[in-house]
């Protein structure tokens, strides 16, 4: 632990030594808090920092030659048996592990607890934390190995999940294949003198640092190195709110291992968009590399573009689904010339006033927040492929309290993918002149995480109208 006067000297040299102006009134202990903070925030960064985020915001121009990004359609001519065959290779070596990104604040769902807890399935109200943990379970005695999770949650929620996860008895894994680690942060910065705020006397102002602070966690908590020490390669990354992930796909995993055009360092899955106007991030071409494109970055003249058979050219929307190697991920933690760039947000942040000591609630965006996201890996890798699936089968996020991204499209979509299954086996499901289904289906992910497992499942013929069915 480096001692008062280093810090001192350092923060100096970087003119942001106000942050020790209540250090001579503080006990040890929360002495020891802030220096570890300062430490920890890495104080020689932050006048670069300053002059790129804060001074300056960093213009996303979007390069001339930008253009779709190409990819394994849905329907598509490729060998969809091959890659699944290397997929379920590499399960069954146990080369793959599961890794959520659970650190988001989760504040527009307005859910008092981690998001995973949230009660997301239509009719037992299953946990998504349970939800991906039986689908894990699921996968791991279809392949005959076990499949370690890693969580990050971050400061904010990581008590919190590390608590439900124990109390539900880690949802039937063991509790050895469960990793958590914590989520970094990053100090918010005043927005006109670029000076690090303080949360209170004894504590700077943090954030979350974004899910693509997720790469450096990894590493910088050993999780990686664990992994790789189980015999892990590669993870399959997935959100916490998507109840409809699959977080073991064959398929994808196959494809990203061992598809010609892939280097096997980072893939991604994508779905169509569902017009022009949809608010999603757009998969790209950019000089030969995969890029996400956010949608505010894109004109929208170009994301208009259609093909001569009317279809939309910027088509694949993101939906933060990755395969992603560990070589790969320790290569962006690790190496400078890899370091992911920083996104500001400006955000009303409180803070202490550092003569006075008195906590300000501003009235207006007085802080730029600066977090990393992941999708900007993409193009540090050689070669990364993008497989379209489809809407109903994988995704079914949990993002507002009301409207779209809902519960309530998702339970709805939950329903409607069950159903499906369900008619792929020959059962009659009731449906509304509108064609959603008029009941009420649920499937355990121990029962089938695909149509195919339902084989050989003693099912109804039909389901009544306004029925509940919970398989
Ligand atoms: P969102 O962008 O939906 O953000 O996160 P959020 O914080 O969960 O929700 P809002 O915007 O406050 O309503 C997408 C995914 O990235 C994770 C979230 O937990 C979610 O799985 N995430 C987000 C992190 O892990 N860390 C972060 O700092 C931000």
């Amino acid at each position: 632990m480096p001692t008062l006067e280093d810090i001192r000297t350092r923060l100096e040299a970087v003119n942001q030594a106000h942050l020790l102006a209540f250090i001579d009134t503080l006990d040890a202990s929360p002495k020891e808090q802030l220096l570890a903070q300062i430490e920890a925030a890495e104080p020689e960064t932050f006048p670069s920092l300053v002059e790129t985020y804060v001074k300056n915001k960093p213009l996303a121009d979007l390069p001339a030659g930008v253009e779709p990004a190409p990819y394994y359609a849905l329907a598509g001519d490729w060998d969809r048996a091959a890659a699944r065959n290397a997929g379920e290779d590499l399960l069954r070596a146990g080369k793959v592990a599961c890794f959520t990104v659970a650190g988001g604040q989760g504040s527009r769902l307005g859910y008092d607890g981690p998001k995973g807890c949230y009660p997301a399935t239509p009719l037992s109200h299953k946990p998504l934390f349970q939800v991906f943990a039986e689908s894990i379970r699921k996968a791991s005695s279809l392949f005959g190995k076990p499949i370690p999770w890693a969580i990050m949650p971050s400061d904010l929620n990581h008590d919190a999940t590390v608590a439900f996860f124990a109390q539900h008895k880690h949802f039937g894994l063991d509790p050895a294949d469960v990793i958590f680690f914590p989520q970094g942060s990053m100090p918010a910065f005043d927005r006109s003198t670029g000076n690090v705020l303080l949360a209170a006397k004894d504590a700077l102002a943090l954030t979350p640092d974004g899910h693509g602070g997720s790469i450096r966690a990894l590493h910088r908590s050993g999780t990686l190195d664990a992994l790789r020490a189980r015999g892990i390669e590669h993870l399959s990354y997935f959100q916490v709110d998507n109840a409809t992930v699959k977080p073991v796909d064959p398929v994808f995993l196959g494809l990203h291992v061992a598809a010609a055009d892939s280097s096997g360092e980072m893939s991604s899955k994508i779905v169509a968009k569902t017009d022009a106007a949809e608010k999603v991030g757009l998969f790209c071409n950019i000089d030969g590399r995969t890029a996400v494109v956010e949608y505010s970055d894109m004109p929208v003249e170009r994301q208009q573009e259609t093909n001569p058979d009317g279809s939309l050219k910027f088509n694949g929307g993101s939906i933060a689904i990755h395969a992603m190697s560990l070589d790969f991920l320790s290569r962006v933690a690790t190496n400078p010339d890899y370091a992911l760039p920083f996104h500001r947000a400006d955000k009303k942040v409180p803070y202490c006033e550092p003569t006075s000591g008195e906590i300000v609630q501003p009235a207006e965006p007085n802080a730029v927040k600066l977090e990393m996201f992941v999708f900007d890996a993409l193009p540090l890798a050689k070669r990364s492929i993008v497989l379209e699936t489809d809407r109903v089968e994988e995704f079914a996020p949990i993002k507002n309290a009301e409207g779209n991204d809902s519960p309530a499209t998702s339970t709805a979509l939950q329903t409607e993918r069950a159903a499906r299954w369900l008619e792929a086996r020959g059962v009659s499901i009731p449906r509304s002149s509108d064609s959603t289904p008029a009941c009420t289906i649920e499937i355990s992910p121990l029962t089938a995480t695909d149509p195919a497992h339902l084989e050989g499942i003693d099912l109804p013929e039909e389901i009544e109208a306004g029925s509940e069915v919970l398989l």
